[in-house]
């Protein structure tokens, strides 16, 4: 046992929850603790992103406010892990040199021995010499650009394949509740897209899809541990395709496999045969092979390339979510070319046409929920681009959209080639009339669902609810992010209204054993397949108890963009039978 206590902060998107997660079990199994805190921590590490300069910043406000403690404390070691390390590099080191390693998210495989390393230097020398900061890379695992090398050659030394077939995997605790039961899963890595402003294709490198066995095996061990609720993860998620014919096996381990140049059909795959492994076959395959995942969903689609075969595949298996997270980014096709997305406005409005045919079916309690990212103020943006956008958001009628104002990121080609043009209070101004008109529309769906049944996978307490029970900030921050989905780094866009107030409660006819929902309740948020958030109230003594479980909700109002819901009659009995 090392002893030694770790602090690990997670920025962006899931695919760093699930990298933390995963780097998390590595480090537990070599002895180290975890702590909430990082004044209390001999580690402290920050899995960062680097998709806007924002979310740099934050990062960079962390370093510095260690800075502080590391004057004191020269033992403390500070590591930066993910998408800005590899993005940065060793400038990184030297523009703050609190900083004692760094692991790209291609290397993180290697984390635990850049970690030993690390904290054996710190203890063999007492006082930091000048001489080993000249030498950071010692302590740095990045990929440069070698993931682009060759194909084979890329796919054969896949070591991270190792890392997500280590993956830790115990029974639910049901004190730790939502969080166990509920896993992301990784099918692809990387991206070969290159939109124009964007960094991932740097820092997570080719695209790379995993052996269709390794992924169904992990959804088993999850499921056998408890877990029901499972969201595959991919940049471009939709584009899954392993071909066995040229698979390669080393050591007795299928490896990852290179994806290959789309076609660009929105048909289906008329070249998939025996031998191939769709992103249809795959969420079948897992459908049907893993019965006791309740919940399978998957994030984020690309607007092309998404075929009727899979939207038949979600028709047909009443477990896998009717909700797609399709990013347009922008309704003129002026600046998609410009974005290199490789699509028209038009193809879009015809995927959204097609996927609502195929699974809109509200009359049987199926509706189809959609959601989508934009980015405003993209270089050379018009009022007659903006105005397009606003028109694609209209139409798209998404249940929540995350707007960005365009961040230029260097080394993507828009930073290169596109002066950053749009003055920055236009691309604020555009970013909060579109937050106005999605308010609308979400509004409107928020709407939509009252009076419907829906099941909810309870997440816990409201933070409204934790905020009542004196939680500090920081706190719920860091109980959200265990509890919470959130989408490309942002939190939910909902609202939790407030939770009942105690003086109000009416204290029920309770007798000792039997739960009743009028004593003392609390406010607890839910889930429902299609991703919306509904907030309602048990009884206080099964506030930790009801998270991880789903639960059958009328939804009885809507208040601005938050649902509310009412636990059915049904469900109140069994909840009220000690037994059940
Ligand atoms: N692979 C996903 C998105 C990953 S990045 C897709 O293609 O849909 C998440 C979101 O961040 C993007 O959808 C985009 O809206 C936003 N984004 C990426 N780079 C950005 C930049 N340079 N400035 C502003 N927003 C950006
Ligand atoms: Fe970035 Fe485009 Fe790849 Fe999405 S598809 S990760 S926006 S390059
Ligand atoms: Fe950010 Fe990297 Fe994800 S840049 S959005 S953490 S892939």
């Amino acid at each position: 046992m090392t002893g030694r206590t770790i602090y690990l902060e997670t920025f962006g998107c899931q695919m760093n929850e699930l990298d933390s997660e995963l780097v998390a079990g590595q480090l537990a199994r070599l002895g180290y603790a975890f702590t909430g805190n990082a004044a209390d921590a001999d580690v402290v590490l920050y899995n960062t992103c680097s998709v806007r300069e924002q979310a740099e910043q934050k990062v960079w406000s962390r370093l510095g406010e260690l800075t502080h403690r590391k004057n004191r404390d020269p033992s403390v070691v500070v590591g930066v892990l993910g998408c800005m390390a590899e993005r940065d590099g060793v400038d990184l080191i030297r523009r703050m040199p609190v900083v004692d390693l760094m692991c790209g998210p291609g290397e993180l495989d290697k984390l635990p021995a850049l970690l030993d390393n690390a904290v054996r230097t710190k203890e063999s020398l007492a006082e930091q010499s000048p001489a080993r900061r000249a030498r950071p890379a010692e302590f740095v695992a990045l990929q440069g650009n070698t993931s682009r090398r060759s194909a084979t050659l890329a796919a054969a030394e896949d070591s991270l394949e190792l890392l997500d077939l280590s993956r830790a995997v115990s029974p639910v605790d049901p004190a730790s509740g939502a969080a166990s039961r509920s896993a992301y899963v990784r099918i692809t890595r990387g991206c070969n897209k290159f939109c124009t402003y964007c960094v991932v294709p740097f820092t997570r490198g080719a695209e790379i899809h995993r052996p269709p066995d390794h992924i169904i095996d992990e959804c088993k061990k999850l499921a056998d541990a408890g877990v029901i609720e499972i969201t595959l993860l991919g940049q471009t998620v939709n584009h899954y395709r392993f071909e066995h014919g040229s698979s390669i096996s080393l050591g007795g381990i299928e490896q990852p496999q290179k994806g290959r140049t789309y076609k660009g059909s929105h048909q289906r795959d008329a070249f998939a045969g025996e031998s191939t492994t769709t992103f249809a076959d795959l969420l079948a395959r897992i459908h049907d092979e893993v019965p006791a995942v309740q919940r399978l969903r998957f994030v984020t689609s690309y607007p092309r390339d998404f075929g009727d075969d899979v939207l038949e595949v979600i028709r047909d298996h009443p477990r896998i979510c009717r909700y797609l997270h399709v990013p347009a980014q922008t309704g003129s096709n002026r600046l998609l070319k410009k974005m290199n997305r490789g699509y028209t406005v038009e193809e879009y409005n015809d995927f959204i046409d097609r996927a609502r045919g195929y699974l809109d079916q509200p009359e049987l309690g199926r509706p189809l929920m959609l959601s989508g990212d934009i980015i405003v103020g993209f270089p050379t943006e018009t009022d007659e681009d903006y105005a397009a956008t606003v028109a694609l958001l209209r139409r798209s009628r998404y249940k929540n959209c995350f707007i960005f104002k365009y961040s230029p990121r260097p080394g993507t080609v828009a930073y290169d080639r596109i002066p950053d043009d749009v003055p920055d209070e236009v691309k604020r101004r555009r970013n909060n009339d579109l937050l106005a008109v999605q308010s609308e529309i979400s509004d409107q769906i928020a709407r939509e669902q009252v009076g419907r049944e829906v099941e909810v996978f309870v997440e816990g307490p409201s933070k409204q609810q934790l905020k009542r029970e004196g939680m500090s900030h920081g706190d719920i921050r860091r109980a959200g992010g265990a509890i919470t989905l959130t989408v490309n780094g942002n939190s939910p866009t909902l609202e939790a209204p407030a939770p009942p107030s105690r003086g109000a409660s009416v204290p029920g006819p309770a007798s000792p054993q039997v739960a009743t929902l009028d004593a003392e309740p609390v406010q607890l948020s839910g889930r429902t397949d299609t991703d919306l958030i509904v907030f309602f109230n048990a009884p206080a003594e099964q506030r930790d108890a009801l998270a991880g479980q789903l639960l059958k909700l009328r939804i009885t109002g809507a208040d601005r963009l938050s649902l509310h819901g009412q636990l059915l009659e049904t469900q109140r009995k069994k909840l009220q039978t000690p037994s059940a």
